[in-house]
């Protein structure tokens, strides 16, 4: 059976951890060529090796314009047409309270995080444009959809990715070109380890942690349910979304904290004007 990206091509930067490593198998396995564009080469060539030929790796610092340029050209040759841009990369960067912000390091933050995106998306729309279609993704966060999920860099920066995709998407549209965002909530991923066990490679630890906090109780969010929402926005199956955020959250920014257990999930006679309960006797047959 052919596969949802048969004959396609896509690039993700970020592809050799996580999110964009999960992604980069997805779209390998389902038939895409897939350039991984990351800075940890070891990491990226070892996935491409075992991945086989239909992967492959370039080192790529998403702050420079001329490393995003040079693997998107390469990409778009050695593919023959780039069909999907994932620009995935991205750090925790800089946190802390505002009144002690260190500015260089709100920049550096920006630069991977916003300024890496903004840049990946201008190039990739340079060789989809000509060919009349294309999809291009991000990956923002729900910490840019509620205060105080993540630090404020962070924060800002994917927010900002939400109303980026929405403008990028109403020009690109006429184009043939799709742009959508994925916000996941807590994965279980290396950056995850890394931030609250300063080891990037526990990242078991981390998927036990966050099974038990999950809004699915016992289940964990993990790299690949990120991967399963970037394959279906890439995919044909997703040809009429465009300028969507896809919030992969287990229910967590749209549930408030009492929704489940709280009053209405009790059962009681319906209410209806005021102080009135149950259905009026004309009503009843
Ligand atoms: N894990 C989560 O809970 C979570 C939640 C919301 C959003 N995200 C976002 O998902 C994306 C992937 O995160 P992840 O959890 O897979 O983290 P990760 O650390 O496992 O992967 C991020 C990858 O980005 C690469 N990268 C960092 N700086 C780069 C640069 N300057 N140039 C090129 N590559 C660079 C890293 O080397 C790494 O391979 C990030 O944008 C992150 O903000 C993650």
């Amino acid at each position: 059976m052919a596969g949802r990206l048969e004959g396609r091509s896509a690039l993700v930067t970020g592809g050799a951890s996580g999110i964009g490593a999960a992604t980069t198998r997805t779209f390998a396995r389902e038939g895409a060529r897939v350039m991984i564009a990351d800075v940890q080469d070891e990491l990226g060539e070892q996935i491409a090796k075992e991945l086989g030929d239909a992967v492959v790796y370039q080192h790529v610092d998403v702050r420079k314009e001329d490393d995003i340029a040079a693997a998107i050209d390469r990409a778009d040759t050695e593919f023959g047409g780039l069909d999907t841009l994932f620009a995935n990369a991205g750090i925790v960067g800089t946190y802390g309270p505002v009144d002690e912000l260190k500015i260089e390091e709100w920049d550096f933050t920006f630069a991977v995080n916003l300024r890496g995106v903004v840049l990946c998306m201008k190039h990739a729309a340079r060789v989809m444009k000509p060919r009349g279609r294309g999809s291009i993704l991000s990956t923002s966060s729900i910490a840019g959809l509620q205060g105080g999920l993540g630090p404020h860099a962070y924060a800002a920066g994917k927010t900002a990715l939400i109303g980026l995709t929405r403008n990028i998407a109403a020009e690109l549209a006429p184009h043939g070109i799709r742009v959508n965002c994925i916000a996941p909530g807590n994965m279980a991923t290396e950056m995850i380890a890394g931030m609250l066990l300063r080891d990037p490679s526990k990242v078991a630890e981390i998927e036990q942690g966050l099974a038990a906090g999950s809004p699915l109780p016992g289940r964990p969010g993990v790299a690949q349910d990120i991967a399963n929402a970037a394959l279906y926005l890439a995919s044909d199956e997703a040809g009429y979304v465009s300028g969507h955020t896809l919030v992969v959250d287990a229910g967590f920014t749209s549930v408030h904290a009492s929704g489940a257990s709280g009053l209405f999930a009790n059962s009681g006679p319906m209410f209806r004007e005021a102080g009135q309960r149950g259905l009026p006797d004309d009503a009843v047959e």
